[in-house]
């Protein structure tokens, strides 16, 4: 449903890596809608998924860019400005790795330095990504930036294992930041916190697919796709949410709100 929600808007989307990816969604919603974009991936990522692809639909440049280099990121604000005609609209982190999940460590044997690279990736990317666009004032007056968050920041979900302190991180940076940008800018800074969906990301989780159903099952909604993600993005990056800033929004269908749902009982 193209209602030009986002004409004449401009943006970054980090991290789509193929369909299935939430950036990519949110990709075609936001091209559907009327905005202009600049996709971007690590290097690594460019070369093993379908970018190219997403950029020939929506007819959108690809920048390559990992999201710990500041370097890379000066790179990609300063050239997105050039191809776009100007500063930003909206910026949306798509960015999700932890190295002792992939290398399936238990929770309470991890190894510290992965942990550090895990954090580097997966939330002090969103600082960095914020600081080198402000550095450069590449925002426009009330832009939007989202980055994607998950509830086990507040709660314990025991295989999303450092995962969960990745997305405490993030979310802080999002109030934090998200006081600096609405002070110099007017810029606001949210995290959604979204349903377990099937991507590459998620799937990486220990046991995801049980998961994914206790959760579609718990929430009287079901779980949140990455479409209705997309769409959600959709209204953060429109004028329609213009004094939303340094939440984080769940959007998991009722999830966080359930303590006991029946149906769950006749699961196994
Ligand atoms: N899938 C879920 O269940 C779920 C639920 C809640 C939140 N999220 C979050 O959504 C976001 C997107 O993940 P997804 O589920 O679409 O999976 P995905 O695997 O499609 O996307 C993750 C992206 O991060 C990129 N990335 C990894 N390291 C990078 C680096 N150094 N520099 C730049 N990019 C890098 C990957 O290339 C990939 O495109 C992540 O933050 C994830 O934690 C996912």
């Amino acid at each position: 449903m193209a209602n030009g929600l986002l004409e004449g808007k401009v943006g970054i989307i980090f991290g789509a890596l193929d369909e299935k990816s939430i950036a990519w969604q949110t990709a075609l919603k936001c091209h559907e809608q009327g905005a202009k974009i600049v996709l971007t991936n690590a290097p690594v990522a460019l070369r093993m998924g379908g970018i190219q692809e997403l950029a020939d639909i929506i007819g959108a440049e690809v920048i390559p860019a990992d999201a710990t280099s500041m370097e890379d990121l000066d790179n990609l604000i300063v050239k997105s400005q050039e191809i776009l005609g100007g500063k930003l609209d909206f910026i949306l982190h798509s960015i999700g790795m932890s190295i002792n999940v992939r290398k399936k460590k238990e929770y309470t044997d991890l190894n510290h330095d992965w942990m550090l690279k895990t954090f580097d990736i997966s939330a002090i990317s969103f600082h960095k990504v914020m600081q080198v666009a402000m550095k450069h004032d590449a925002m426009k007056d009330w832009g939007s930036i989202v980055a994607l968050s998950y509830m086990a920041a507040q709660r314990v979900f025991p295989d999303y294992s450092e995962m969960a302190e990745s997305k405490a991180l993030l979310e802080s940076f999002a109030r934090s930041f998200g006081y600096h940008w609405g002070k110099k800018a007017k810029v606001r800074v949210n995290t959604i916190s979204q349903s377990p969906t099937m991507t590459t990301a998620g799937s990486g989780v220990k046991g995801f697919s049980d998961f994914y159903s206790y959760s579609d099952t718990m929430s009287p909604l079901g779980n949140a796709s990455s479409q209705a993600c997309a769409d959600y993005c959709v209204t953060l990056f429109s004028d329609l949410t213009r004094m939303v800033t340094m939440q984080n929004l769940l959007h998991d269908g009722g999830f966080s709100s359930m303590g006991m749902e029946p149906d769950v009982l006749e699961l196994k």
